[in-house]
């Protein structure tokens, strides 16, 4: 809804001409969207791979195979990513809009409580690009400990940085330290770059709040160490959005080889009598008329939905546990742990209340239609404020068991001082933005309107931070299930964040230092508190500090949507990512890592697209050679 608002909005500043001028010179027309080439499906057509899912680790697999002379189809249950999908300013927008899956998920009544029917949402693109064209476009890589610990043979950092490093196009390492360049490439095809400037001065002062507190500056959290206050790199390029339908599939090269084919989606694996993966089922619309096809694979398939959507269509191909599938009647062909154990970065919303700032510009998504011009601007010449993700490339990393309650200061103790557990996200939404903008607010946030209310009663003469300090390694794990045997149908999801008490005493320390920060003298000189919302069956403040913070945190639970280790390497996979049980199946996407990367997840499920490419090119060339 926001952004046919938007967009209606430019139509009638720039008039049509105007408009037409603006998208006419830019050289992908990127302005009216659609620069990806669409395949029109055959049924029984048959193809050497075919990769499903087009998003983080789909769109580089299938570039990768179709570069190396393969015939390739590649399938994508969305479209093409909307405009403001390319527009950095606008990311939190995309939340709930027709680029996200925004998959319902099921209540276990200890977290979320403040989200609409309690239910958490939970966000994944749904378009070519998938969640790279909807998230908030931070590069972390995460620990090498990530994978070193992984013990998988073939997992380790030293064996992946060769892959995280293939695809990195960095624009700017000029900026960083010397000690950086081992750690980066510049030529890679994901072009990446700081975000452009937001001119808001709160991006300084947090930065200046956690140094207070002894956590140092570090230039570059893709390099020597995690720890620190950093300005973090962007997947953006000449102030617009690189996801990997830009960096991969809107190559020139990629786009004469590799067959896309939008709004498909893959309701099942074809198999044969010997359990060899030989094609897919997919659903395709072709106008308003839903087409059944199938579609074959000489050689193999590659699933890359994500998280879910892999875990749901190994379930309805028979591949999951055998209790699960009989219920359901569908016959089983691997009796395997797909879904299982599912665990998410997740975070209390805190609420900062500063002061309405006269040098803050209207930098805020929800206020993007205030200031039309911005968005003319970007449109133009791609700068202004819509080209920065406002305070949100501030970041922080480190490990809350370094944190000195007393002394109220990071310190460095011990080697697991490099592992972070904790991530401070934050943004910022200036003031008198939500009052006129409640429901919008609630679209996007999918909080209930109490809360909401409570937040613009605040915000009509306050501007408010968002702190929301991720919890990098929780306990807690979470089921992905299907609700019934229509590949339509959303599966169940059970995130079953907070069952374990030991990710709220996490949060708990996490607010402790927010309550430190907040009494830095930065956030002093500007009368920073944290905002304490009235819940209900929660004790006040006043009477119980840690009750209260303890009930606060089950009601703003919130994810940053990296869910992983629904078709984890070890269990459901083999260390090539090749499903066992069944022959020529493969997957290559965020549902692969048995445990969360400590940081954002969009860097390793591109590594994990590149390194399938080279396991499946090295096996075709085996097949070869012996042949
Ligand atoms: C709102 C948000 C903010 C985020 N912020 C960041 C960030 O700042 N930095 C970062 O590094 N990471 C971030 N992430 C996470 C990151 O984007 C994901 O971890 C990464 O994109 C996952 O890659 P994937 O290949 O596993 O899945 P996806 O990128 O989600 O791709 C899966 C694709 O499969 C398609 N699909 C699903 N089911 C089917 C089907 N049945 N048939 C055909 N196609 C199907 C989907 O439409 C989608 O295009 C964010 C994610 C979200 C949602
Ligand atoms: C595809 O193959 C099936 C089974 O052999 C057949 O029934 C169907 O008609 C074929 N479709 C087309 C378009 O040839
Ligand atoms: C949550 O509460 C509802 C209503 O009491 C109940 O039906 C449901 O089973 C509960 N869920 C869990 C996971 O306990
Ligand atoms: C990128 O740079 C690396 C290291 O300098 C080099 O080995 C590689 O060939 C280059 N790749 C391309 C595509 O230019
Ligand atoms: C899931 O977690 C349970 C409990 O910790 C454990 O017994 C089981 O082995 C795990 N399953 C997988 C697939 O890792
Ligand atoms: C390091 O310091 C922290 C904070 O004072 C303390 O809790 C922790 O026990 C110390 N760890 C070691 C290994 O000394
Ligand atoms: C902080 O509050 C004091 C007292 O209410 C006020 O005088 C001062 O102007 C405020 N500072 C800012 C930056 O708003």
């Amino acid at each position: 809804m926001w952004q046919q608002l938007a967009w209606l909005l430019l139509l009638m500043l720039a008039g049509g001409s105007q408009l037409e001028e603006l998208t006419n010179d830019s050289e992908q027309s990127y302005c009216t969207g659609g620069y990806y080439n669409d395949t029109i499906l055959q049924d029984n057509s048959t193809f050497d791979y075919i990769v499903v899912g087009a998003g983080g680790g789909g769109a580089p697999a299938a570039a990768r195979l179709a570069l190396a002379g393969a015939y390739v189809l590649l399938v994508d249950a969305g479209g093409d990513p909307s405009l403001f999908t390319k527009i950095p300013g606008m990311a939190v927008m995309l939340l709930g809009s027709e680029n996200d899956w925004a998959y319902p998920t099921i209540s276990n009544n200890v977290s979320c409580l403040s989200s609409q029917q309690q239910q958490c949402r939970f966000s994944r693109g749904k378009c070519l690009g998938g969640s790279t064209s909807i998230n908030y476009m931070m590069y972390t890589r995460g620990n090498r400990r990530d994978y070193d610990d992984l013990g998988m043979k073939g997992w380790s950092w030293q064996d992946l940085k060769p892959y995280f490093l293939k695809y990195e196009g960095l624009q700017d390492l000029d900026k960083l330290p010397l000690t950086s360049i081992p750690y980066h490439n510049t030529n890679g095809t994901m072009k990446i770059e700081f975000f452009g400037n937001s001119g808001n001065s709160w991006h300084s002062r947090i930065a200046q709040g956690f140094q207070a507190l002894n956590v140092p500056f570090n230039p570059d959290v893709n390099a020597e160490s995690e720890i620190g206050v950093t300005q973090v790199i962007g997947y953006v390029y000449e102030g617009e959005r690189m996801s990997t339908a830009r960096g991969y599939l809107a190559r020139g090269d990629v786009k004469r080889v590799l067959k896309v084919a939008k709004d498909t989606q893959c309701t099942g694996v074809i198999f044969d009598e010997n359990n060899n993966a030989i094609g897919i089922e997919v659903m395709n619309k072709e106008g308003s008329e839903n087409r059944i096809l199938r579609l074959y694979a000489r050689k193999e398939v590659i699933l890359s939905a994500g998280t879910i959507g892999t875990a749901q269509i190994l379930m309805l191909s028979g591949i999951g546990p055998a209790a699960h599938l009989n219920s359901l009647g569908i016959p089983v062909r691997a009796d395997l742990p797909v879904g299982d154990n599912i665990s998410d970065h997740v975070l209390p919303l805190i609420y900062i209340p500063v002061p309405r700032g006269h040098d803050a510009p209207r930098i805020n998504p929800f206020s993007a239609y205030s200031n039309s011009q911005d968005l003319i601007k970007w449109c133009k010449s791609r700068t202004g404020t819509l080209a920065s993700n406002g305070v949100t490339d501030i970041t922080v990393m480190f490990n809350s068991h370094c944190y000195d309650f007393d002394q109220r200061k990071l310190i460095h103790n011990s080697s697991d001082c490099e592992l972070p557990s904790l991530q401070f996200i934050h943004s910022f939404i200036e003031y008198n933005q939500i009052p006129d903008n409640e429901n919008p607010f609630q679209s996007t946030t999918g909080l209930n309107m109490d809360i909401i209310q409570q937040l613009s009663a605040t915000n009509k003469n306050q501007a408010i931070i968002v702190a929301t300090p991720v919890v990098l390694r929780p306990y807690s794990r979470g089921t992905i299930r299907l609700t019934s045997t229509d590949p339509l149908q959303h599966p169940a999801i059970f995130p079953n964040y907070l069952s374990d008490e030991r990710d709220v005493e996490e949060m708990l320390r996490s607010i402790t230092i927010l309550e430190h920060l907040v009494e830095t003298p930065e956030y002093v000189a500007h009368n920073a508190s944290i905002l304490r919302l009235r819940l209900p069956g929660c004790p006040e403040y006043l009477e119980d500090r840690e009750g209260y913070w303890t009930c606060y945190i089950r009601h703003l639970t919130y994810s940053v949507f990296h869910a992983v280790g629904s078709a984890r390497l070890g269990a459901v996979l083999d260390e090539q990512l090749r499903v066992r049980g069944v022959a020529r199946l493969r997957v290559a996407d965020l549902s692969v890592l048995p445990k969360l990367p400590r940081g954002n997840t969009a860097a390793a499920a591109i590594a994990i697209g590149e390194r399938v490419a080279d396991f499946v090119l090295n096996d075709a060339a085996k097949i070869v050679t012996r042949g």
